[in-house]
């Protein structure tokens, strides 16, 4: 399952509806549902569309049954029914049978069924729970349509054509019903006197789209519906809440109330709803609440929806949340304000949400998080203010709510200041630094360097969106302590290349990696060496180069797709060059087409782990002692780039970095730095020489001997090469080398001199990409020593060459002419 996923309430997400708002929302909300489908999609459409078991037979022709759960469904769905179908008399308990539509709109459908009638005794052999007929526009249902299935029916879903109201009398006899729902009929006032009187058992009441219903009885539910747990009444044209009819069902515990003019909640609304835990008035045009609107439920509540209204529109902002602050919610664990204008805040407008744990403000216009907007939510969780305009966070902005997990930042629109990056000092993840797990800031101007600053310190971080926030490359080990991400997306970015350094630390956990639509052309062989878990990783939009350093990937995937057969792995690497390669899979062309000159040559990749990081931190030290750490950022032949992480430099006034050579303890150097520094690199060091290299902080101008954070860690050793013969002739003798690991070497020195006379030596420089060279205008039948060193860094490393003896040939007249021609 998604890490998301876990909202201990259930996102209260309205049904589709028909203001613009609204649509957008549901729009939002099904964009996100289905990215996080993506990771499931495979498990999911496997339950879905397991039709037709072998044990479960339909009683009508036309329908099919489907098991779920070891229980039946008549699935008539999409049948092009007119009428009900004749059910054949079977012993099986259904569960369900269902009419309805999978398409949200049955105007343009041309599978839909249109049932337009219900004749007596419809389902008269049918021992059935629940009966769905929504997305079927009703004109007609018979006092007797359901004879026969009263001791079995407990659901029962119908729709009407917007004309006519419902037969309730076909209802009364329903007794059994628990959840009624009733959608586009023609009624325009609900009375005392009506059935639901006789539906003694119900628990849940939806009446959705009846367009003139302008009047609700507050008797209409007064001591009728014992039961009734959740009240749903949705596209309604009420302009006033009735506050009354509702009051009278103290046994609520959801009510929704949504997509009406609704524009104004009075006093005491829901005084007297002692059981009511969820709350969602989302999508009215709710503009004004009174201070006394919620009292009798701030301490029941769990979850208040208000998104989608016109908070903040006509009245000021902090007018507006008065009915908030005035009160103390004590167990309200979710809050949706999305899709109001909270453009300005002046104190902590949530400051008496203690218990909040989720708060969603998407689209509320705001432009800042300032250090007040989340004073006193101390239990905080999940933070989602997307689609905002926020251009400033403050280094303070999350000093209150050190439990935060989740935090979305998507999408801010700069609208005036499109060059403008949002201003995210890394301080302010600071307090959150252990607790968040999510973190989502795609489709931003971020400052880059921030934002690496930022992930460095969010070592805790399972999920990582970074989608479309301009950056151009990966910082080497900014992930080595990510142990627990598993999700990366850094797709729609300019990312130009990657090692693997780039995703160091990841091996053991990251299962999903977007890198699709990037400018990339290969990726090294060794940076997904190991990454045990990785199953998605997403490729397109890029410009492949399909040569012999994209093999592995070619058998990676190969490998993948026949460990799993059926599993769709999301790669769509396409070919961009070679020019005879181009726009092909790289899994739909041949191995041997993968090729290079000159020829491949397999390499060992370095091992990173080999590092042991040992911190010892004084623990003795008074408690503003700063915490930090060394590590090392890169190893390479002759020098180790360091780098250290503190989190409070208040005090620090410098640092005092020693290195020791354990193979000969008396070389030790120390060199003193300023604080500002976070990095140094160690030049000159030997190869393959193992080194202690220690941080000591410096507070107040004074060396703590306690404050030290110690690594050790060897130099790289100098590639493996070697020389060989290619060709030889009379006259020229060509030679070609190979060199285990090319990522130091900048280029070759070739020396060749007569074994005859030493004095006649020459040197040629060669380029770091050759691998091959040929001498000409040699003696024929000579004999020459033929050396190479490698260049390491611009340097030519003299302490080791290779040579060989080679002899030209005799001179064979008739080709010598040839040649010469
Ligand atoms: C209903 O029963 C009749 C007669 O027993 C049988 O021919 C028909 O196939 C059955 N239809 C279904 C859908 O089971
Ligand atoms: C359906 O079957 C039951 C027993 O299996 C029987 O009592 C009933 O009369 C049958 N109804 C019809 C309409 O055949
Ligand atoms: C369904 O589609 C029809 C025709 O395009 C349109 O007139 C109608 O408004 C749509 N209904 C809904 C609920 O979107
Ligand atoms: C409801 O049930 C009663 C008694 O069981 C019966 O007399 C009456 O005809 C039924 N009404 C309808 C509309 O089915
Ligand atoms: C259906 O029931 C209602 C109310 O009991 C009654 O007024 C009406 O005449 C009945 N309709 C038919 C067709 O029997
Ligand atoms: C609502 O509450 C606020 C702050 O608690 C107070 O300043 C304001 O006067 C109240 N308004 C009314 C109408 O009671
Ligand atoms: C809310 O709780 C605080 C502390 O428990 C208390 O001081 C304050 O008066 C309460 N406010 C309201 C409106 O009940
Ligand atoms: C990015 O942030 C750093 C540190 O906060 C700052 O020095 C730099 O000016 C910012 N760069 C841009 C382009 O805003
Ligand atoms: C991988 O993640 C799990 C769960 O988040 C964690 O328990 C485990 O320690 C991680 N593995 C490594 C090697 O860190
Ligand atoms: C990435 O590619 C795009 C389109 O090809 C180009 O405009 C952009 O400059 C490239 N960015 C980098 C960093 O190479
Ligand atoms: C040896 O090589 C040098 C330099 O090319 C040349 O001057 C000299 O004449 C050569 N000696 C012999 C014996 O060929
Ligand atoms: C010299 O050339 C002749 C004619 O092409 C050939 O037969 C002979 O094998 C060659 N000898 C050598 C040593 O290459």
């Amino acid at each position: 399952m998604s890490p998301t996923m876990r909202s201990p309430v259930p996102e209260q997400v309205p049904d589709e509806g028909n203001t613009k708002k609204l649509e957008e929302y549901s729009k939002m909300k099904t964009i996100r549902r289905n990215h996080l489908c993506a990771n499931v999609t495979f498990i999911i459409c496997a339950i879905i569309y397991a039709e037709a078991q072998s044990d479960c037979t339909s009683p009508a022709i036309k329908c099919g049954c489907e098991q779920r759960n070891n229980k039946f469904i008549i699935n008539c769905r999409d049948k092009k029914l007119t009428k009900i179908p004749v059910f054949n008399n079977t012993s099986i308990q259904y569960e369900e049978l269902t009419f309805s539509s999978s398409y949200p709109n049955t105007s343009k459908c041309s599978v839909c069924n249109r049932i337009t009638f219900i004749p007596p005794r419809a389902f008269v052999n049918l021992n059935v729970k629940r009966i769905d007929l929504t997305r079927n526009a009703l004109t007609y249902i018979s006092n007797d349509s359901f004879a026969g299935v009263e001791p079995y029916l407990k659901e029962l879903l119908l729709e009407g054509n917007e004309a006519k109201e419902p037969n309730y009398a076909a209802l009364k006899n329903l007794t059994g019903l628990t959840t009624l729902h009733l959608e586009n009929f023609q009624q325009t006032t609900l009375y005392s006197n009506n059935i639901f009187g006789y539906l003694q058992n119900l628990e849940y009441l939806k009446l959705k789209t009846f367009k003139k219903l302008s009047f609700i009885d507050s008797a209409a539910f007064q001591n009728k519906v014992p039961k009734l747990k959740t009240l749903w009444l949705e596209d309604l044209p009420l302009v006033t809440y009735p506050a009354g009819a509702v009051l009278n069902i103290p046994s609520l515990q959801t009510l929704h109330f949504i997509n009406t003019p609704v524009y104004k909640l009075y006093s005491m609304s829901f005084k007297d709803l002692h059981s009511l835990k969820v709350l969602d008035l989302s999508h009215n045009k709710i503009d004004s609440i009174e201070n006394d609107t919620f009292t009798g439920i701030t301490d029941t509540l769990l979850f208040l929806n208000l998104a989608v209204n016109r908070i903040g529109y006509n009245i000021n902002i902090r007018e507006s949340l008065n009915f908030l602050t005035s009160q103390n919610w004590t167990n309200l664990e979710q809050l949706s304000l999305d899709y109001n204008k909270l453009d300005t805040f002046l104190e902590g407008p949530f400051r008496t949400m203690s218990n909040l744990r989720y708060l969603t403000l998407e689209s509320c216009q705001l432009s800042s998080i300032s250090s007040r907007l989340l004073q006193g939510l101390q239990n905080l969780h999940t933070l989602d203010l997307s689609q905002n305009r926020i251009s400033d966070i403050s280094v303070n902005a999350f000093v209150h709510t050190p439990q935060l997990k989740d935090l979305r930042l998507y999408e801010q629109n700069h609208k005036f200041s499109k060059d403008l990056a949002i201003n995210f000092p890394p301080a302010a993840v600071k307090i959150v630094r252990t607790s968040l797990t999510h973190l989502n800031i795609e489709q931003n101007l971020v400052n880059v360097s921030e934002i690496w600053e930022i992930i460095e310190l969010l070592t805790n971080l399972e999920e990582l969106k970074l989608r479309s926030t301009n950056l151009v490359t990966v910082p080497d080990f900014v992930f080595r302590y990510h142990t627990q991400l598993q999700v990366l997306d850094l797709s729609e970015n300019q990312i130009t290349s990657f090692d693997q350094k780039s995703f160091h630390g990841l091996k053991d956990n990251l299962t999903s990696l977007s890198l699709a639509n990037n400018n990339l052309t290969t990726i090294d062989e060794c940076v997904f060496k190991n990454f045990s878990k990785l199953n998605y990783l997403y490729l397109t939009g890029n410009m492949w180069t399909c040569n012999c350093h994209l093999l592995w990937l070619y058998d990676w995937i190969t490998n993948k797709m026949s460990a799993e057969p059926g599993t769709e792995y999301i790669m769509e690497c396409v070919c961009h060059s070679p020019p005879k390669l181009s726009e092909k899979y790289i899994q739909a062309v041949n191995r041997s087409d993968l090729s290079c000159i000159p020829v491949y040559i397999p390499y060992t990749c370095p091992d990173y782990y080999i590092t042991t990081i040992t911190t010892t931190t004084s623990t003795t030290t008074p408690k503003s002692t700063p915490i930090f750490k060394i590590f090392i950022t890169e190893v390479m032949i002759f020098s180790i780039n360091v780098f250290w992480t503190i989190d409070d430099k208040s005090d620090v006034t410098g640092y005092v970095l020693n290195i020791y050579d354990l193979q000969n303890t008396s070389r030790k150097s120390l060199t003193n730095l300023h604080r500002d520094n976070t990095r140094f690199k160690f030049k000159g060091l030997q190869p393959q020489r193992t080194y202690n290299i220690c941080l000591q902080v410096e507070l107040n101008n004074i060396l703590n001997q306690n404050l030290i954070s110690c690594v050790t860690q060897s130099t790289k050793s100098v590639p493996a090469f070697e020389l060989f013969k290619k060709t030889i002739s009379d006259t020229y003798i060509e030679v070609r080398w190979k060199v285990s690991d090319m990522t130091e070497i900048t280029g070759f020195l070739l020396s060749i001199v007569p074994l005859k006379n030493a004095t006649d030596k020459h040197y040629e420089t060669i380029p770091r990409d050759g691998s091959s060279f040929l001498f000409r205008n040699l003696k024929s039948f000579a004999s020459y020593k033929i050396c190479l060193e490698l260049i390491i860094k611009g340097q030519v490393y003299d302490k080791e060459e290779k040579c060989i003896t080679l002899q030209t040939k005799k001179t064979n007249k008739t080709v010598r002419q040839r040649t010469a021609a």
